[in-house]
């Protein structure tokens, strides 16, 4: 029989509401894996809270603290490997990536993008495909690579809007997010077992 309790490490900057759907898709046993690490460059992200109610422990870090972006990415990835983790997750790390953790984690990287890509890429996806007038929206999986929201699509889902609520796009792309990702997690793990 095939092991998959996968070690997964989320990294989150803000709310963290999908960091929360993955930890309750684990808890559900929805995604054969476990949540080992929330890491976070902002101490004050809500997502810490979110990780209290899982009792999952988290890495606060910021690079400033490093003395540097390379340093600040060796930290974390000591402390990926000493945990053993499988799959690093990003789910709203405002960080672009550098080569210290790309290198160490390549093609073990997802991201999750509120926008079709290689449509709208960028921090302002939902706001950019609203402003251009787009009438099919949607929410990439992918893995990263260097470049900004670049590499190999994992799973994306759409839908048709005719409307002019922002707001109301806003909340229709998150519910799609907090299924989404938790099944582009279990698609990679039983991929890669
Ligand atoms: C999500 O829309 C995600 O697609 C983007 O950042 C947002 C994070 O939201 N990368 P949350 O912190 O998971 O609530």
């Amino acid at each position: 029989m095939k092991e998959f309790n996968k070690k997964l490490a989320v990294f989150a900057s803000g709310s963290g509401s999908n960091f929360e759907a993955i930890a309750q898709a684990c808890v559900d046993g929805r995604i054969p894996a476990k949540i080992v690490l929330l890491v976070c460059d902002n101490a004050n992200a809500y997502a810490i809270e979110r990780a209290k109610k899982f009792d999952i422990p988290t890495l606060v870090l910021h690079p400033r603290d490093c003395g540097g972006k390379p340093a600040y990415e060796q930290r974390i990835v000591d402390k990926l490997n000493e945990l053993g983790v499988d799959l690093v997750c990003l789910a709203g790390y405002m960080r672009i990536v550098g080569e210290t953790l790309y290198n160490a984690y390549a093609g073990r990287i997802l991201n999750i993008h509120p926008a079709l890509l290689p449509s709208f890429k960028g921090a302002h996806g939902i706001d950019d495909a609203f402003n251009f007038g787009v009438k099919v929206f949607g929410v990439t999986v992918h893995f990263i690579d260097l470049t900004i929201d670049g590499g190999v699509i994992v799973m994306q889902r759409a839908f048709e809007y005719y409307g002019n609520d922002r707001d109301e796009v806003e909340t229709r792309i998150h519910a799609i997010e907090h299924e989404l990702y938790p099944e582009a997690i279990k698609k990679c793990i039983i991929h890669n077992a």
